[in-house]
């Protein structure tokens, strides 16, 4: 199918400030989302990328780690980047923009020659005094940086140019320190500079979510609590810790995933529709869905962390014994949730939701179960062939949608058998090379806030989960297990059981 048809605005001259340009997120996927924005032609004409970080290196150095990171990328089977090879013209084109500028971020003086530098570029390519400052930092530095940022007066904007800050979560690790983060950057920036990310609203499949809602008339009348049993939101991961269990160790799955991640999906599917595409009329409707989630009590929520187990023939290390994790670890790496949203629209629907490392299988959807029909008229092929009604939300790695349903079986009796829809991606739309990050900063450098957090977003997220997170807090003595490759413990299961329901089976790649 062709695709959209009019090419979407070039961004305004600008510079883009990379802090912490030496680490993993710039490498890994800032980098290659300005290569593949570049490539599409949707880079400011006139810019200056400029990298700030600590360690030795000269701008050649730097463009040549990113040169070597790209050809690596490209022959790595599992890799974000998704390029068969690299486009010579388009990269030469970045390369030119980049600059490396070497700075310790908590030393007041950085800030005063980096000013001066941003000025000089500013000056050489015409930039018009625009300024993206991009914190691709650990969350301490956050609050600091903005801090310096405005000491130095490199916030300041006017009418003529414009000055933001992208930072990317965590947004504070619970309530009070989101606030507080919040607080501190907010007084150094009006909130319209702050764009805070979360990268589930990077990918296509998400988006989607609303382009399915609000852009059809079929499946919207049926969106709520009279045809809706109830939700499940599954992220599991086939990955464990790896070498984050500095990271990992005081955040646990609950603050690494659900308050941002996961609600970003609740928030997605629980919406109501807003009035206009407008940014901000799209996301007051986001933050009504969070804010009318119910505190979670503790008894609605379950933990679980790996041990040794084996997933597909990959023997897999239990997590007490990972690199950086205590023997003796509570640290949650599973958590099952059930969500309650107390509006007009969901009353009496439960949300359950979960999301674990070192799972069965890699796979991220939402799927929407709904009610049976209201008089069995037809009797059933055999149980496991009839269908219960869900509407599957394949986020990733398969990327489309599926409905189950009841069909005739054929033959002589009326009888049902459970059926499949399914439409995937790949079949309809060539997809452009991505790696989650290009319509986040293309949004940011144009000023365009839609996918991104507000403040009343992230702090309604964290009072949400806050309850679990003082009960878990005080907990130091057990936590129930759950093997590497299987699919969460068997409390989680129980969660639902509870209900008289069941999680759908993990499916999707190993
Ligand atoms: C990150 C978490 O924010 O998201 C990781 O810190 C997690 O622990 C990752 O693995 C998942 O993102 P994606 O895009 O790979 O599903």
């Amino acid at each position: 199918m062709d695709q959209a048809t009019a090419k979407p605005a070039q961004p305004a001259p600008c510079a883009i400030v990379i802090f912490g340009a030496g680490g993993d997120l710039t490498e890994r996927l800032l980098l290659p989302a300005l290569y593949n924005l570049e490539r599409q032609g949707l880079l400011p004409e006139k810019l200056a990328i400029i990298g700030v970080a600590v360690s030795d290196r000269t701008t050649e150095s730097w463009i040549q780690e990113t040169d070597d990171f790209f050809k690596q990328m490209i022959s790595s089977p599992d890799s974000e980047f998704q390029a068969k090879s690299i486009d010579e013209t388009a990269w030469g084109r970045l390369q030119s923009t980049m600059s490396y500028f070497r700075g310790d971020i908590s030393d007041p003086s950085t800030y005063k020659v980096l000013g001066e530098t941003i000025d000089a570029f500013d000056k050489k390519f015409s930039l018009n005094g625009n300024v993206l400052f991009y914190l691709a930092l650990p969350e301490k530095f956050f609050g600091p940086t903005v801090d310096h940022l405005a000491t130095a007066g490199l916030l300041k904007q006017s009418g003529k140019f414009w000055r933001r800050v992208v930072i990317e979560k965590p947004f504070g690790h619970d309530d009070a320190s989101a606030k507080a983060l919040n607080a501190d950057i907010l007084k150094s920036l009006q909130e319209t500079q702050i764009y805070r990310i979360d990268h589930f609203l990077g990918k296509e499949t998400v988006q989607n979510i609303m382009a399915l809602r609000f852009g059809n008339g079929m499946f919207e009348p049926l969106w709520n609590r009279d045809h809706i049993d109830h939700v499940q939101i599954t992220v599991s991961e086939t990955v464990g810790v790896e070498s984050r269990g500095s990271f990992y160790e005081p955040t646990g799955a609950l603050r690494d995933m659900v308050p941002n991640h996961l609600f970003q999906l609740v928030a997605m599917t629980a919406m109501e529709a807003p009035a206009s595409f407008e940014a901000e009329a799209v996301r007051s409707r986001k933050v009504d869905a969070i804010t009318a989630m119910r505190p979670i009590p503790p008894e609605d929520a379950v933990r679980g962390q790996y041990t040794a187990g084996k997933i597909g023939t990959k023997e897999i290390v239990g997590y007490r014994q990972s690199e950086d994790v205590s023997p003796t670890s509570t640290t949650e790496t599973y958590v099952a949730l059930k969500i309650h949203i107390d509006n007009w629209r969901w009353a009496g629907v439960p949300f359950y939701l979960r999301t674990g490392k070192c799972m069965t299988n890699r796979s991220t959807e939402i799927a929407i179960r709904f009610k049976d029909a209201p008089l069995a008229l037809f009797p059933r092929a055999a149980a496991d062939q009839a269908a219960e009604n869900w509407m599957v939300l394949e986020i990733q790695p398969k990327e489309g949608i599926k409905i189950n349903f009841n069909a005739k079986l054929p033959g002589m009796q009326m009888i049902l058998a459970g059926v499949e829809f399914s439409f995937n991606y790949g079949d309809f739309f060539k997809q452009i090379p991505a790696v989650g990050y290009e319509s986040l900063l293309y949004g940011a450098l144009t000023g365009d806030p839609t996918l991104f957090q507000r403040a009343d977003q992230v702090e309604a997220a964290w009072a949400a989960v806050q309850p679990v997170l003082d009960a878990w807090g005080k907990k130091t003595d057990s936590i129930p297990f759950y093997e590497a490759g299987a699919t969460g413990p068997a409390e989680a299961d129980q969660l639902l059981q509870r209900d008289d329901r069941h999680w759908r089976p993990l499916v999707g790649d190993v």
